[in-house]
């Protein structure tokens, strides 16, 4: 069975999805203030799009470079409460209903079905994660 990074024709999907993503970031002053450089996400958006490329049966170039992911250590820094998650939910939503329409040009072959499976499988994927990531829930 392929893979959903094969699925979405490989890494300039995921690219797309961090790069929308950081737009919605730099729009929300709750989490802009949680990342360290918000001066510059370009290299925060490449760590995000490597990362879920890799997971999503991609090359392991996010792990070649920065190591085993240990997503909860590397969140550690940052105070992420119940507020923290749903800003981050929203914002990846919004990046990824823009990334899988079609006038995104992205997922050409795929039918109407299958790119809402697509958007499924990872924002089921993306909820479970960020609930993982909840560090402060008080
Ligand atoms: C729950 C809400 C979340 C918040 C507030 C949050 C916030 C942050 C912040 C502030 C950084 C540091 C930026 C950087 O320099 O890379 C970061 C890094 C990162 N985040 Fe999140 N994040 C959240 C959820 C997630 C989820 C659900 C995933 C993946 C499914 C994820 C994947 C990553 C990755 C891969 C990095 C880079 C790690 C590294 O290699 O250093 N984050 N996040």
């Amino acid at each position: 069975m392929a893979s959903l990074y094969e699925t979405v024709g490989g890494q300039p999907f995921f690219d797309e999805l961090a790069r929308r993503f950081y737009e919605e970031v730099r729009s929300d002053e709750v989490l802009l203030a949680l990342y360290p450089d918000p001066e510059d996400l370009g290299p925060a958006a490449e760590r995000l799009a490597l990362f879920l490329a890799q997971y999503w049966g991609g090359p392991t170039t996010y792990s070649d470079r920065r190591g085993h992911p240990r997503l909860r250590m590397r969140h550690a820094p940052y105070r992420i409460g119940g507020d923290e998650r749903d800003r981050w939910l929203r914002a990846v939503t919004t990046a990824l209903a823009a990334t899988v329409d079609p006038t995104a040009g992205h997922l050409g072959e795929l039918d109407a079905a299958e790119r809402s499976q697509v958007e499924r499988q990872l924002l089921d994927y993306l909820t479970m994660a960020a609930d993982h990531l909840v560090n402060d829930p008080s």
